[in-house]
């Protein structure tokens, strides 16, 4: 049992097959089509980016100036890396699965230029709001975080700047979450 939980691509691989195992079982109310697959993986990958988000904003980033300084780098050094690694690639194939959903549903087109229905629209705003989000860990988070976290070479000057335009875009995603969410699971376009 205890190397099973140990071993944290044996449980990732139970976890499949389990949900292979329900896949099955439900299949003839609940088909299993490219939809059904990009809904479940979306959600995962959208799990595994706003969870690390929240963790970015509710445990780290406010328990950072509290830590001793000769204890920092166990946090910059080797924490931090690791969950930028599983952001920024959960950011992507979350935008990418979303996107996903909204063609092979053929909505996707009326979602992104508002000229669908009440709850076209709706999706519309939330992938709006996810897709300024996305950009933001690609383009402002993760290029500031390498410099923050010494990835790539930077003078301390330029370390400074980096660093409120890191929290500057984390808040914002933060913030456009909360409705974010809120669209992706009220627009019930199945
Ligand atoms: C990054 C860009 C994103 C795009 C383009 C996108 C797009 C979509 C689309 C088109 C749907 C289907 C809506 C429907 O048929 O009712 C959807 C559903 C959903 N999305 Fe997103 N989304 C994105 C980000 C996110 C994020 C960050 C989360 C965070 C958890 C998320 C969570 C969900 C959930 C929970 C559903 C509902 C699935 C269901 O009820 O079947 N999405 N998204």
């Amino acid at each position: 049992m205890a190397k099973f939980f140990g071993n944290l691509h044996l449980v990732l691989i139970a976890g499949l097959v389990l949900a292979i195992i329900v896949m099955v079982a439900f299949a003839a109310s609940a088909p299993v089509d490219a939809n059904a697959l990009f809904r479940w993986l979306h959600v995962f990958f959208g799990i595994l980016w706003i969870g690390l988000l929240y963790y970015l904003n509710f445990v780290q980033v406010p328990t950072m100036p509290s830590i001793p300084a000769e204890q920092k780098g166990a946090i910059t050094g080797h924490i931090a890396p690791k969950v930028f690694f599983f952001f920024r690639w959960g950011a992507l194939l979350t935008l990418l699965t979303g996107l996903g959903i909204s063609i092979i549903d053929g909505y996707g087109h009326a979602a992104l230029t508002f000229t669908g229905d009440g709850n076209v629209n709706l999706i519309g705003v939330g992938m709006w709001m996810a897709i300024i989000m996305a950009f933001n860990v690609w383009f402002i988070i993760w290029p500031a975080q390498k410099k923050i976290l010494g990835i790539v070479e930077a003078t301390a000057e330029e370390k400074a700047k980096a660093a409120p335009r890191a929290l500057f875009a984390s808040r914002t995603n933060l913030l456009l979450s909360i409705p974010m969410i809120y669209c992706m699971v009220s627009a019930n376009l199945g």
